[in-house]
């Protein structure tokens, strides 16, 4: 079988023109979740980045980040924890809000998520303005934890959204680059 590696993993993801609104290309991660080797090789590179980092728990963001970062959870054998778009979540909630390419939104997280210096490691599918990771990085840091890394599968270089987050001192890593 062929050898697979990031660029392919980069390019197993559909580009859709005019998604959800025109002059957006939106970008398509179920092609790389419903092939087992793809979705193996994107899980187990976040894994061999992680695994000596002495994370205590993996955040997920509202709805992509929660299936890489569940899986990234269960392999580096630590708690996740969901952080959901505003209404969601049923407990005491603290929120952020912040801009998208396409309009805007709230997130929010469960107070008794993290405690003060719990090491977090917060995921999603991709950086494009960076607003949803900085978000996130804002609600586990108001519970006094902290963003070991905020990771990705891409990040959009002709797009701000690298630079804004790692402007936050959270660290950003992602698998790809894309501009
Ligand atoms: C997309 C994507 C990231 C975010 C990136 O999520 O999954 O979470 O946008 O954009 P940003 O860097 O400009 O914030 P979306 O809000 O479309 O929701 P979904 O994950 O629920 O599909
Ligand atoms: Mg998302």
């Amino acid at each position: 079988p062929e050898v697979i590696g990031v660029e392919a993993l980069a390019a197993k993801i559909r580009k859709i023109p005019n998604w959800p609104q025109e002059g957006i290309l939106f970008h398509d991660i179920t092609p790389v979740l419903q092939s087992p080797q793809y979705f193996r090789l994107l899980v187990d590179l976040m894994v061999y980045r992680y695994m000596d980092q002495k994370i205590d728990v993996v955040a997920g963001l509202d709805a992509r980040g929660f299936i890489i970062g569940a899986a990234l959870a269960y392999q580096l054998n630590v708690g996740f924890v969901p952080i959901r778009k505003k209404g969601k979540l049923p407990f005491t909630t603290i929120a952020e809000s912040y801009e998208l390419e396409y309009g805007h939104a709230t997130i929010e997280m469960h107070t008794d998520a993290v405690k003060p210096g719990t090491r977090v490691l917060l995921v999603d599918d991709l950086v494009a303005t960076g607003g949803t990771m900085t978000a996130g990085a804002k609600l586990i840091r108001k519970l006094g934890a902290e963003v070991v890394e905020a990771a990705a599968i891409i990040e959009f270089t002709d797009l701000p959204g690298g630079k804004r987050i790692r402007n936050e001192g959270v660290p950003l890593f992602t698998l790809y680059q894309n501009s």
